[in-house]
């Protein structure tokens, strides 16, 4: 009984996308296509090219073993992103709506509604625990608050 109350209570964990589209190659070129778009932003540009300087492909590598393996669930990566953005002094809350408007797009173009869907609610939710990590404080107390 308290088994059955703390299974439902859990998360669910994700499963892998199973899916004939869906592989290494078409998430390299998903990857690619999104940088594209990217770099070429006004306000998301400049960040990434502040950090990535010359050659793009070990990024592109690196960025597609992360989607394999938040999409295929094939621990193809084994980074920490958190520490990777928390460096990133220039970047803003409302950057991350820019990051997922870009991402929503590359993905509607390019995949079926279903897999669109697995990506973008994927993205979403890293996008928010990556945002906590960077911008939530617990402000103090306001003088004279109830408490
Ligand atoms: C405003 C939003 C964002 C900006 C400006 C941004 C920018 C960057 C930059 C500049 C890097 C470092 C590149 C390098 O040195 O290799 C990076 C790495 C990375 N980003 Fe983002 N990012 C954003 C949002 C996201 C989101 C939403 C995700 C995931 C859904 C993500 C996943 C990653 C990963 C996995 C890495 C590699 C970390 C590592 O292992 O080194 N980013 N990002």
């Amino acid at each position: 009984m308290i088994s059955a109350v703390y299974d439902r209570a859990r998360p669910q964990a994700e499963m892998p996308l199973s899916h004939p589209l869906v592989d290494r190659v078409f998430i390299g070129a998903l990857v690619r296509d999104f940088y594209v778009r990217v770099r070429s932003d006004a306000r998301l540009g400049p960040v990434f090219a502040a950090e990535i300087h010359g050659d793009w492909e070990p990024h592109l590598e690196k960025m597609t073993d992360f989607w394999c393996s938040v999409i295929l669930k094939n621990g193809a990566y084994s980074g920490r992103p958190v520490p990777a953005h928390i460096k990133l002094k220039q970047v803003r809350e409302e950057d991350f709506d820019v990051w997922l408007g870009h991402f929503r797009k590359t993905v509607e173009e390019r995949c079926p509604p279903e897999v669109a869907e697995v990506f973008v609610d994927r993205a979403e939710r890293i996008a928010r625990s990556l945002k906590v990590a960077m911008f939530f404080r617990l402000e103090p107390p306001t003088a004279g608050a109830a408490g």
